[in-house]
């Protein structure tokens, strides 16, 4: 949720001229990606991003979050720029500050729940207990299942458990690439609950998402098309994302 001093705090993520263009490989051309993209995040701040399969969600998701260089512009988190930071600086403000949650979960197999759930946040070294690790399971309504598998639990279970995981590391910002695409929509539901109650408590979410009533929680939505923001719509409805998306291309921002 967007606080009314927002404009006083420093961004978690704040984002100028963003470009990314994949290599020309093996007599392949360069693929332009993205363009010039510019996006700033507030702590507790709920960002969707949607638009057309290829659009270039992925690639900029990865880039905002330091998975993946961006070419051009400028990329800080946490007010640290990007660019320069040495690949063990990058990998420690991540660790610290970073959550990233996939479509397709990334448990460990061969960890239990409460394994999992604890990994990362051991790796930064914050100190999990077993006790912090079971109301974090609690909490995303898995109680009892820490020591199961993964492979034990449904996909929405081990979506659960992917968002325990990140938020047990304590992070600033958490990006998701289409966390709730390999779920129904109830398991999908829950999922956008955690979202929603880990942006109420502070911590920024940008989401990537091709549906919109999951966009439609966000507080902000972005709406990207051939690698450039299209449209950003502030607290829309769902019809409100439809007509956006349905528009033609044309660069404007609409307040709902
Ligand atoms: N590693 C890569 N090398 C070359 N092209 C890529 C690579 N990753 C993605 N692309 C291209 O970038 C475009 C955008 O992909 P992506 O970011 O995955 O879009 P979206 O998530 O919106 O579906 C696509 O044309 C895709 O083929
Ligand atoms: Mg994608």
């Amino acid at each position: 949720m967007q606080n009314e001093n927002a404009s006083a705090k420093t961004p978690v993520l704040d984002a100028r001229g963003v470009g990314k263009t994949f290599p020309a490989r093996r007599g392949n051309p360069a693929v332009p990606v993205i363009s010039d993209v510019d996006v700033r995040v507030l702590p507790g701040e709920f960002i969707a991003l949607v638009g057309p399969s290829g659009s270039g969600k992925s690639t900029l998701l990865y880039c905002l979050a330091g998975l993946e260089p961006a070419n051009t512009g400028e990329i800080s988190l946490m007010g640290v720029p990007l660019r320069g930071l040495s690949r063990a600086r990058l990998a420690k403000l991540r660790r610290d500050s970073v959550g990233f949650i996939f479509q397709a979960y990334n448990l460990v197999a061969s960890l239990t729940v409460r394994e999992n759930v604890a990994l990362p946040a051991r790796l930064s070294g914050k100190r999990v207990d077993r006790p912090a690790v079971d109301v974090l399971l609690d909490q995303v309504g898995l109680g009892g299942r820490g020591s199961h598998r993964p492979a034990e639990l449904s996909g929405g279970q081990q979506q659960r458990v992917a968002i325990a995981r990140v938020l047990a590391a304590q992070p600033r910002v958490v990006f998701a690439d289409e966390p709730t695409g390999a779920l129904d929509s109830r398991s999908g539901a829950v999922v956008l609950d955690l979202l929603q109650q880990a942006a109420a408590s502070g911590t920024a979410v940008v989401m990537v998402t091709h549906d919109m009533e999951a966009a439609a929680r966000a507080d902000r939505v972005l709406v990207l098309r051939d690698g450039r923001i299209q449209r950003e719509l502030v607290r829309p409805t769902v019809e409100d994302i439809f007509a956006s998306i349905t528009l033609p291309p044309a660069t404007s921002t609409v307040t709902a």
